[in-house]
């Protein structure tokens, strides 16, 4: 008999057979750039770190304090109720009616997520299935594609730069498809493109919506980051809105809670409930003094908010007005954390992915590459204005080194 280890090892090594829905998934297009900043760190080289929407301001002091006397009860640090506490969902329903006018019952149409990214992704699990079709936004928010197509879907990329194109691409999708799409995914303010829309749009969308019988998700997590007095509107502010559709707002922005992961889906209750199955299976809930603080935020710090959409303003300009004196072409932004900028004709052949290495190595400016956001990304860079405005300056004199644009009078 022969010992285990005569035992001959196929020429094929042991694999793990991951699911197929992984599959469809593309490489990370980041991965480069991430290992590249990393590298830099860890070598003690300053990065401006531009790339991500991540918050650096803390949240409100209140918050915190909030935060700091709720870890002291012990009964927070218990499982909490896995669509949120009723007196948050009731401070929810409370914010939607002083800023919008929106009436919503706290019980059915308000949900606690464990940031709107999640409460997107499982609304998507909820909703879709294999041979279902979601419309998102392109440029894209990678989750709002990938969240369709783990959940099995497929994906329709509508460019929403000009948003009464999209709108008329909607319904000449609708005109064509079998079956028809079963979600229309929106965003104003658009992550990256930076794309604001006023209230009109969504009168026509619910009027789409009804029409061709699809829902609507609208994904508002720049709500309150806003510019020169702009308004962003909120989709569930439309008459017969909450007929068709959802909308997530997030608490990781306009308060700067982004890791304390928490956000709130609301909006049409049979929508609401089948994400609070999906979370009912799948989480116990946010930690209950996050909840807590959450109040204190929506309750106390109104005034905190506009302070910070007057900090970005300053952040925006600063990095715009900087990079026009570089020569670059730039759309302000009304609203968002972006600057959602064209690429100098003389480094557009580069393509966006080298575009930003460059800077990245040679200035030691990390920023997203449009590529990054599908194929209507590219000739962009996405710019995170996350940095105070010093730091966007210094950045601004960095790219400027490492990459001069040549003045039309200066070029042969
Ligand atoms: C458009 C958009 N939606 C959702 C999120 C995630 O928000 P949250 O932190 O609430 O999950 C982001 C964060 O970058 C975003 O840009």
């Amino acid at each position: 008999m022969r010992s285990e280890s005569e035992v001959p090892i196929p020429d094929n090594p042991y694999s793990i057979p991951v699911a197929d829905r992984l599959k469809r998934l593309p490489p990370y297009l980041f991965g480069k750039i991430n290992k590249v900043k990393y590298e830099k760190r860890v070598a003690g080289i300053d990065v401006i770190d531009l790339g991500m929407g991540n918050p650096t301001d803390p949240p409100d002091p209140l918050i915190q304090e909030k935060m700091t006397q709720a870890l002291q009860d012990p009964k927070n640090h218990r499982y909490s109720v896995s669509n949120g506490i009723g007196n948050l969902r009731a401070e929810v329903s409370k914010r939607y009616w002083k800023r919008y006018g929106v009436r919503l019952n706290p019980d059915d149409e308000i949900i606690a997520c464990i940031g709107s990214k999640e409460g997107y992704s499982h609304m998507c699990l909820g909703l879709m299935g294999p041979g279902d079709t979601a419309i998102v936004p392109s440029p894209t928010f990678p989750i709002h594609m990938y969240s369709v197509m783990l959940a099995a879907g497929n994906v329709i990329a509508l460019d929403v730069r000009e948003p009464e194109k999209f709108l008329q691409n909607v319904a000449y999708t609708c005109d064509h498809l079998y079956p028809k799409p079963k979600v229309v995914v929106v965003n104003f303010p658009h992550n990256p493109s930076s794309t604001v829309i006023e209230a009109d749009f969504y009168v026509e969308l619910v009027k789409l919506a009804k029409k061709y019988n699809f829902m609507v998700i609208s994904d508002f997590a720049y709500a309150d980051i806003c510019f020169d007095g702009y308004v962003a509107p909120s989709f569930l502010a439309t008459p017969g809105a909450i007929d068709v559709g959802v909308e997530l707002t997030s608490m990781s922005k306009s308060y700067s809670m982004a890791g304390w992961r928490i956000g709130f889906c609301a909006g049409n209750k049979e929508m609401v409930r089948a994400l609070s199955t999906i979370k009912g299976y799948y989480d116990y809930g946010i930690f209950q003094a996050i909840q807590i603080a959450a109040i204190v935020a929506m309750r106390h710090c109104d005034a905190s908010i506009e302070t910070l959409a007057q900090k970005y303003q300053n952040r925006r300009d600063a990095l715009c007005d900087g990079l026009e004196r570089l020569g670059w072409e730039i759309e302000r932004p009304k609203a968002g954390m972006f600057v959602w900028a064209k690429i100098p004709d003389q480094y557009a052949s580069m393509g966006s992915i080298d575009f930003s290495m460059k800077l990245l190595e040679e200035g030691g400016v990390a920023v997203s590459p449009g590529r990054g956001f599908g194929e209507d990304g590219e000739g962009y860079l996405r710019l995170a204005i996350v940095e105070n405005t010093q730091r966007l300056r210094q950045a601004v004199r960095e790219i400027g080194k490492c990459a001069p644009v040549a003045t039309a009078e200066a070029s042969p």
